[in-house]
């Protein structure tokens, strides 16, 4: 990508309005644009990030038998009717609409009423189960207060994966593989070592459900960490009677400011009892599939990744899930002409900037800014040598490379 065809700009100032500094960073970077409080845009390098992300969280998913489909965010009011959530006493974040041909529709806030519904087409016997659906979708919520940028918003990407099981033990199983593959998903997303499975409050089939919570000081929850275990507890279901449960002790227990990245339920026989999903078993007895639902807010974890992942020079991302690999600088004539020939070999892995109208110092600061991980000058001075100058964004480290090494290591 070459930086002077892009419509974006970063900027100096973010607006008075963030506190959060994700979002001051993001906005200024030119990831993210602000709709209205609690609605961005994702910009070209936003969307890049935020859809490697996603792949991520795919790649793992998929590994453990998910199959990934993708449902509407129209919901019809019937289902939901069912479940007895229509109800704006009992779902309070509702968007919700009128038919220009009559009746009324939802804005999905989840999909568990949609796909248990659409599942009654799809299982009728015990060979049909287990079953592992999930999508990447869109969520709407109606918050009160929507809060540090894109970390809490009214419309949002979720990837949720449903599973449903012929009993309590085929479903036992699956759960404790998912939240192993959680811890495995935001390592790879570089916020591994400081996200821990988090109890919290469950529904009427568990007593608890498994938050996965990531300590940040802009996040929205308390928790009660033991680090010796990597487990916490949500303040929410903190008493003494949990702890007994969980056998943790109170002296062991650092209380810890968290944002929620993702959310594991034992749904049981809620949905498919409201709606009348059900399988014949072995012996041909009708019985209701078990339940279970995941939830990963790739959007969120962006958000916490930048507030995370940061200095006072601006983002940092890890090499994964970074939008550009190389931030690619020419200095003077040839430098200028070396820089885009080697733009060219691995378009997808170099941000060339390659504006006209600003000065060296001014790209140096906006490489921080943007947090690409690895940046690279090639000046008439570094190639009278052969060489390039690459400087690590994380460490600061710099060191010189001969050109042959450099190329090598575009994909
Ligand atoms: N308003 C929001 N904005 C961004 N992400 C959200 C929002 N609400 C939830 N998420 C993400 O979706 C995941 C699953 O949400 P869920 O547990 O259903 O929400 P809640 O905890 O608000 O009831 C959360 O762990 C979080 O990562
Ligand atoms: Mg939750």
């Amino acid at each position: 990508m070459k930086l002077s065809q892009s419509f974006t700009k970063t900027t100096k100032n973010a607006p008075a309005d963030e506190v959060s500094r994700s979002a001051k960073y993001l906005l200024r970077a030119g990831y993210i644009y602000k709709e209205m409080a609690g609605v961005y845009d994702y910009l070209p390098l936003g969307m890049r990030t935020l859809d490697k992300i996603v792949q991520v969280i795919r790649e793992e998913i998929n590994a453990i038998g998910g199959e990934e489909l993708r449902m509407t965010s129209l919901q019809p009011k019937d289902a939901w009717v069912a479940s007895g959530r229509w109800d704006d006493k009992v779902l309070d974040v509702w968007f919700k609409t009128k038919l220009n041909a009559g009746g009324e529709l939802g804005l999905a806030t989840t999909h568990e009423e949609a796909l248990t519904h659409l599942m009654k087409t799809f299982i009728s016997s015990y060979k049909d189960l287990p079953i592992y659906a999930y999508q990447f979708q869109t969520k709407f919520r109606n918050e009160l207060r929507a809060k540090s940028g894109i970390m809490r918003t009214r419309e949002f990407l979720m990837k949720d994966l449903y599973s449903f099981s012929k009993n309590r033990e085929q479903h036992d199983l699956f759960y404790e593989k998912v939240s192993k593959t959680y811890l495995k998903i935001f390592d790879r997303l570089g916020i591994g070592d400081s996200t821990f499975r988090t109890f919290a409050s469950g529904g009427s089939f568990s007593k608890f459900s498994d938050e996965f919570q990531t300590l940040c000081d802009a996040g929205e929850d308390i928790i009660y960490l033991d680090r010796e275990k990597g487990i916490a507890v949500n303040e929410e279901v903190y008493t003494d009677e949990t702890l007994k449960d969980l056998g943790l002790d109170k002296k062991n227990l650092e209380k810890c400011k968290a944002a929620e990245v993702g959310n594991i339920f034992t749904l049981g026989y809620k949905y498919s009892d409201a709606l009348d999903l059900c399988f014949n078993d072995e012996d041909g007895k009708r019985q209701k599939v078990f339940m279970g639902s995941y939830g990963i807010g790739p959007s969120r974890v962006m958000g916490v990744i930048a507030e995370k992942l940061s200095d006072d020079k601006g983002l940092i991302w890890p090499e994964e899930i970074a939008p550009y690999k190389y931030y690619l600088i020419g200095i003077g004539e040839e430098g200028i002409k070396k820089a885009a020939e080697l733009h060219d070999m691995a378009p997808e892995d170099v941000l060339l900037d390659d504006r006209e109208n600003a000065r060296t110092g001014e790209k140096f600061a906006d490489a921080e800014l943007m947090g690409i991980p690895v940046r690279v000058v090639v000046s008439d001075k570094t190639l009278a040598d052969g060489k390039v100058e690459i400087k690590e964004r994380k460490t600061g480290e710099t060191k010189l490379l001969t050109l042959d090494e450099f190329t090598s290591k575009l994909s």
